[in-house]
Order: C-alpha cells, then structure tokens, then sequence
C-alpha cells in the first residue's frame, strides 16, 4: 500500500499513537466529581485535626527509598521507577512518602518546631506493579505523619481520623492491627519463625523460600494456597513483646475501643515496608471477603527507629502516619453504591444573538465572576431556540438573552424561565437585577 505523505514529507500512514502506559490511566471527566469529593474530604479533615499541608516534589534520591523502604522489599527490589538523571544522580519516582516527609522534616529543622509535627500531602505514587484491579503503576496517596512523639494517644488519633475521612465519604470501615514490637524484638523473633518454616521448606513456592532467607516477616503476608495451614502454626510476634511494647500496643487498643472503632487484631500483619516498629495496620472495607482485603484501602504505622537511622536528633522521640489509596476509596465508594455530590446547578443561561452580542456577551459573562451566581452559556451556538432548550435542560431559573437591539441600546433581557415573563434592564446594571430576581 502506498504510503500517504504530508505536505512536509511526514510519514502520516506510518505512525501509529502511542498507547496509555501499561497501569497508568487517565481519569476521566465522569470521575471528576469523586475525585473532587475525596481530595476536598481529605483537605478538611486534615485541617479539621490541625495538620499542615506540604507539598513535596516526585522525585527524590533512590538511596532515601533504598535506605528507609528497605533494600530487601518489594518496592525496592521490584517496583521502583529508578533512572540516571542528566546530572547522573540515581533518582526515583517516589513509590511513598513517608520516607520524603522525614527528610523534609529532617532538612527544615522542624524538630525546632512545637513538636508533634502535622504534616499531609497527597499526589500520585509510582510503583511498578502487577497491573490488576485497584493496583496501577501511578496511583494516589493522601498521606499523614505525626513526627515528634512516641505517645499512644497518637497512634490512635491517626485511626480516629482515618475513619472520621472514611465515614464522611460514607464508607464503613475495618482496622486490621497488630504491633511489631521495637528492632530487637523482631530479630529475637525472627530467628523462632525461620526456625519454625524451615520444616516447611521443600512445600514453599520459590518466592517463599526466596522471603524465608531474605525477608523472613513476609512470609506471614504470604497468599500461597500451602502456607496457609502452615502460617496458622507459626508463632506469634505479640508474644515476644516485653512489657513496654505490649503497655504501648495495649494502650492504643484502649483508646479506640473508647472511641468504639472497628478494629481486629491481624497477627499476621507486618506490612511491606521495613521501617515500622509497634503499631502497624491496615484499613479493609468492613464486608470485604478474603480475596478484597488483599487490597487493602490504606495502611500505615509507627517508624520511631527510622528517624534516628537517617539522622534525625535524638530528641526525636517517634514518629507515626497513615497513607490512604484514592483510587482504592472511589472503587470501594462505587462497589457501596455512594454517590458522589452532583456540581452545582447554575441559575442563569447566557444567550446571544449575532457578532456584537457575541462580543458584548463575553463582557456580560465575565461581569458575573465573584458574584456567587452561577451562570451558564453557548458561546458556539446561534440560534437563540437552541440556546433556550439547554437553558430549559440545565434548569435554570433565569436566562439572559442579548440581541442586536440590545446591544445598541445598552440593555439586556432577564427572562423567567418557570413563568415565561420577561423584563429588559440596563445592561450595566445586569448583575444586581438578576440577584433581586433570583431572591
Ligand atoms: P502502603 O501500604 O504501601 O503504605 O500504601 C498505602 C495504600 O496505598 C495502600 O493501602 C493502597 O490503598 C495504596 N496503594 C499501594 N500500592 C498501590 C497500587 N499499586 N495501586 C493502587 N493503590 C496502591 C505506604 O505507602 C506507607 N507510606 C504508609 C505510611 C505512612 N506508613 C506510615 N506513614
């Protein structure tokens, strides 16, 4: 087949558009006003319980994820977007933000602030994931830290908070949780578990036996139909607590059994970051089956030993957060049949008629800004019936109709739309009469 050429020489038939991403997507209008329901939610809420907005950049060292995510995690060994910059510093499309919100807390010096510090972000994550349902390689997180306090008052302010979001969008909720005790814990710990999966070794799939040398805690988290029986059998983190973590964890179930939470211990929760100690959860909605809870809408936990290990003073005392998964929350909102708030209907439709209306009209449109008063138009339409059908079909109160004859006599038309009637006003004056008229 012959090719077909531009005029400049362009191959034309020979370019074929390039295709979305493989688990990247775009959102489109229809989703706008979900979109918009839990970013305005979030805000609120986070202004609601005193946290203050940072806006952190996407990109960031690899070696920050590499050190604070863990070099033997998922994240880092598989998903991380890491690249040589033109100045060739090894950088990565920030998978998280925890990690980035204890450096900027570390690099502002806001350990000189009134401590706890507040802080909320929320933006796209990049992980290079198995795309499938409610996972992408670009996602949204709304994320929370509290730096600066290691009391269990907070860990349970975080979950109070999280739910008061969840149940504003209408979603009914479960914590799972569990503590992790502190570093020293872990390692006396781990050393029962491997002990204890190593009579299982030849039944594990390679990942397993890959995590029982490299990353022994998953293999908790593992969804390996034959692990399951032998998980059942393993023995459990919370009985290796001392005293003190123990007091901490049980403190934090306290407070939200006042608070009457909905929550469930998980012996098997470790997450899949390696920076937490104590407190650790995750957020399922509240009749998720087993196969659902695997996507879990949001998690977090406590990382007191994290701000030391990159350099924070030791006056530190912890630190907790929580990241929330939108794309997660608007499925779970849509699978409950919640319905995000419709836009805000407009009370007046703009109507021109011929070139000079047009133009007069752009005047007339713009006049209404900072008013309050919503207005409409059809800028690209001509004839005034058309015009007068959207009015009809957006519901709006009142129509405005600008003419030939009114543009030469400085006036417009306010016209009814219930009853039919209308009235001509000074075009100057256009904006008072249309509030009187719609009083
Ligand atoms: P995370 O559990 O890795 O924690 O992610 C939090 C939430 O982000 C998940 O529960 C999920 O809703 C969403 N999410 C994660 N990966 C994907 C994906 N591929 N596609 C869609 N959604 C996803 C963290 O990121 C921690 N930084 C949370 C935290 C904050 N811990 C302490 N402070």
């Amino acid at each position: 087949m012959p090719t077909k050429k531009k005029k400049g020489g362009a191959d034309i038939a020979s370019f074929k558009l390039p295709e979305l991403l493989k688990g990247f997507k775009d959102v489109l209008p229809e989703d706008e006003l979900y979109w918009n329901m839990v970013f305005d939610t979030a805000r609120n809420v986070s202004e609601d319980y005193s946290f203050d907005r940072i806006r952190l950049p996407m990109l960031e060292k690899a070696a920050l994820f590499e050190r604070t995510v863990g070099k033997g995690t998922d994240i880092v060994e598989k998903e991380m977007f890491t690249f040589v910059d033109k100045g060739n510093d090894r950088v990565t499309l920030r998978p998280e933000m925890t990690a980035q919100m204890a450096r900027a807390y570390i690099e502002h010096g806001m350990v000189n602030m009134s401590q706890p510090v507040k802080l909320w972000d929320i933006g796209p994550m990049f992980r290079y994931d198995k795309p499938q349902a409610g996972r992408y390689r670009q996602f949204h997180q709304w994320d929370l830290e509290v730096i600066g306090s290691d009391d269990p008052v907070i860990d349970a302010q975080v979950i109070i908070m999280l739910n008061s979001f969840l149940k504003r969008l209408g979603l009914k909720v479960k914590f799972k949780m569990n503590s992790l005790g502190t570093r020293d814990i872990r390692e006396a710990y781990v050393l029962e578990l491997v002990a204890y999966f190593k009579q299982f070794r030849k039944h594990m799939s390679d990942t397993d036996k890959k995590r029982l040398t490299k990353n022994p805690l998953r293999l908790l988290d593992s969804k390996e139909p034959e692990m399951q029986e032998c998980k059942a059998g393993a023995p459990q983190l919370i009985d290796f607590l001392d005293e003190k973590a123990r007091a901490h964890f049980m403190k934090t179930l306290e407070y939200l059994d006042e608070m009457e939470i909905n929550y469930e211990l998980d012996p098997f929760l470790v997450r899949g970051l390696d920076y937490y100690d104590h407190t650790v959860f995750e957020i399922v909605t509240a009749d998720d089956d087993e196969e659902k809870a695997q996507n879990a809408i949001g998690g977090g936990g406590r990382y007191d030993s994290l701000m030391p290990l990159m350099g924070a003073r030791e006056e530190v005392k912890g630190a907790i957060g929580a990241a929330i998964g939108i794309e997660r929350v608007i499925i779970a909102m849509k699978e409950a049949g919640i319905e995000a708030k419709k836009k805000q209907n407009p009370d007046v439709f703009f109507c021109q008629l011929g070139d000079a209306a047009r133009r007069k009209g752009l005047h007339v449109f713009e006049s209404f800004r900072g008013t309050g008063i919503l207005i409409a138009e059809a800028f690209g339409k001509s004839s005034l019936k058309a015009q007068l059908e959207m009015a009809n079909k957006k519901k709006v109160k009142i129509a405005l109709i600008l003419g030939q004859k009114e543009v030469l006599d400085g006036t417009i038309i306010i016209r009814d739309m219930e009853t039919g009637s209308q009235e001509i006003v000074p075009l100057e004056k256009v904006t008072s009469f249309v509030k009187k008229a719609l009083k």
